[in-house]
């Protein structure tokens, strides 16, 4: 049988920098409710002739890099976003498989908003294991600036652009092998977190234009209070499963949607702060490319190595939630 290894990481971090002050220009907010609030700072605004692909293809050059991969030998894409370059058609694994190069292989996204990349290295781990693939492009891209209204001072300020991804490879070794993935969702939850206007419901139309019903509408308050109870849940059940304990886990990479969802995580969970990666105040929250970006910044900072047990835990619109527990294993 073959085992599904996490071989690299690698990010795209826009360059251009939104701050809290930039905010207070633009809605009635301060720096210091936003900080107290969310822990974000700053978050990055890609540009405008630049679409969730090019941020995507950019991550992506830099896994397969770090993977020491041929682009030939990749036999399968995924791009987790719910803002690709275009709404239907092509998909953005496509675009981001052309602008890398590829010889034509199988490309597509996946939907599951802040839960994404953790829905995409299941897969990536099910087609390695049943031995349909051998290399898995996986990719985190997202670029919210498109779909916010920048009237709606309850939700506006806490997103931000980037990308992030994996190459997940087979691998002999059943001690370099992703343990588990585990994903699921809600629907009954719709209403939380949408974009409501735009596809075959709500299809384009002047009212949709006039009412902004094709940018994101959050109720904060009652997604936070779900987001803290399902993302503790979400790791309790994955802990309990393979009988292990926070201090069996080296590096903790929870959605980066607010900070103190973070903290009463992983208090909760029992996951010391220095387990636990942070990057909320940098970027904000970056959807599908949060857990990518997340660990590739832990990674650049020479926290993460190889062999190290990481844990991913997502949460986000839909709803939907999940779980990922793996050893890193980069190619020696
Ligand atoms: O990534 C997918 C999952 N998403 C999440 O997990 C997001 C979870 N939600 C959140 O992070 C938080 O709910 C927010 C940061 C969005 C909002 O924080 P909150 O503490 O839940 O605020 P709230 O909506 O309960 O509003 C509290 C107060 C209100 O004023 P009053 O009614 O108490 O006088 C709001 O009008 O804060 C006010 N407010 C603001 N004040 C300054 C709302 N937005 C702002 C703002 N600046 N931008």
């Amino acid at each position: 049988m073959a085992y599904a290894a996490f071989r690299s990481i690698g990010a795209y971090i826009p360059p251009k920098i939104m701050t809290n002050a930039d905010f207070e220009k633009i809605i009635d907010t301060s720096d210091e409710w936003i900080t107290k609030r969310t822990g974000i700072k700053e978050r990055r605004i890609s540009e405008e002739n630049e679409a969730s692909s090019d941020l995507g293809a950019k991550a992506a050059q830099v896994a397969i890099d770090r993977a020491e991969i041929n682009k030939e030998d990749i036999d399968l894409v995924i791009c987790a976003t719910v803002t690709p370059d275009y709404l239907c058609m092509p998909s953005t694994a496509c675009l981001i498989a052309s602008k890398l190069g590829l010889p034509p292989v199988q490309a597509f996204d996946v939907s599951a908003a802040c839960t994404g990349f953790v829905y995409a290295t299941s897969i990536a781990k099910a087609f390695i294991e049943s031995g349909m693939k051998k290399n898995v492009l996986i990719i985190g891209a997202e670029t919210y600036s498109s779909i916010l209204d920048y009237t709606d001072r309850g939700t506006c300020f806490i997103f931000g652009d980037g990308a992030g991804a994996a190459i997940v490879s087979a691998s002999d070794n059943k001690d370099e092998a992703i343990i588990d993935v585990n994903c699921s969702s809600d629907g009954n939850h719709e209403d939380l977190i949408k974009t409501a206007g735009g596809g075959s419901k709500h299809p384009c139309s002047q009212e949709v234009l006039d009412n902004k019903l094709a940018c994101i509408k959050m109720k904060g308050n009652e997604t936070f209070k779900l987001a803290v109870r399902t993302l503790t849940s979400d790791v309790q059940i994955m802990m309990e499963k393979h009988n292990i304990t926070p201090d069996d886990v080296t590096h903790f990479i929870p959605h980066q949607a607010n900070l103190r969802i973070i903290t009463a995580v992983g208090k909760a969970l029992g996951f010391s702060e220095d387990k636990t990666v942070i990057t909320i105040d940098k970027y904000g929250n970056t959807s599908a490319a949060s857990i990518p970006m997340a660990m590739n910044y832990a990674y650049e900072q020479g926290r993460i190595k190889a062999g190290d047990t990481v844990l991913f835990d997502a949460f986000g619109g839909g709803l939907t939630w999940g779980s990922a527990l793996f050893p890193f294993s980069p190619k020696k």
